[in-house]
């Protein structure tokens, strides 16, 4: 049974008996971050896109646990050329690793690293972790996309991780709809809260869908599929 946990913005650890895994652990510049960045302990960092608030911490904890990247072609490489260990990958194609099986969906957004994202990180992803007999979906930034339909069409969710916050990502009215595309079991909204540009009540997300589970999580709260 796969444990779930928020670590804020879009920082989500899936934790499998030994196997350890952190997606895009922006820690240190949170202030709302739960935990450490020093204080992490994985296997693996998955990165959805090259953007600060998602890469955060990632080579570094990367680097310190000897753990593998997971991202990819571009982004991988920008993370093996700052000395970490890196598994590439890319859109539409899948790889069974040691934990389970990760699959890297489209995603509508922007990709670019450094503080004016100018270094080129590739087209931004979501990912389908199947870990424990369970899949879980974590979209990454986004916008609203039809193709999510297909996604919920062709894979079991029992989780999906979904923007909220608008301005950079979809917001409440997309998200909702989302939800009825890809049919999840539970659902956890996310990138919002962390900056006033994307302030939002997660309730609002909450009373409107229909057909899943919403586990509205703080920073350091999760649960157990
Ligand atoms: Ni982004
Ligand atoms: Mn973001």
């Amino acid at each position: 049974m796969p444990q779930v946990k928020f670590l804020g913005h879009s920082c989500v650890t899936i934790t499998e008996g030994e196997h350890k895994l952190i997606i895009d652990p922006f820690l240190s510049d949170n202030p709302k971050a739960p935990v450490k960045a020093s204080d992490v302990d994985v296997n693996y960092v998955l990165l959805t896109h090259g953007h600060g608030d998602h890469v955060g911490d990632a080579i570094a904890i990367a680097k310190r646990n000897k753990a593998t990247v997971i991202a990819n072609f571009e982004l991988a490489n920008l993370c093996a050329g700052e000395g970490a260990q890196i598994h590439p990958m890319h859109i539409g194609g899948s790889h069974k690793f040691d934990f389970g099986r990760v699959k890297l969906t489209i995603a509508h957004h922007g990709g670019g690293y450094g503080a004016d994202a100018s270094r080129y990180t590739g087209p931004p992803c979501g990912f389908l972790i199947t870990i424990g007999g369970a899949t879980i979906y974590h979209s990454g930034d986004t916008g609203l996309f039809y193709d999510m339909k297909l996604i919920g069409e062709m894979n079991r969710i029992d989780l999906a991780f979904l923007p909220i916050g608008d301005n950079f990502t979809m917001g409440v009215d997309d998200a909702v709809k989302a939800v009825e595309f890809l049919s999840p079991a539970k659902v956890v909204p996310f990138h919002y809260d962390t900056w006033d540009i994307i302030a939002e009540d997660p309730k609002n997300f909450a009373d409107r869908v229909k057909g899943a589970e919403v586990f509205i999580l703080k920073p350091g709260e999760g649960l157990t599929l």
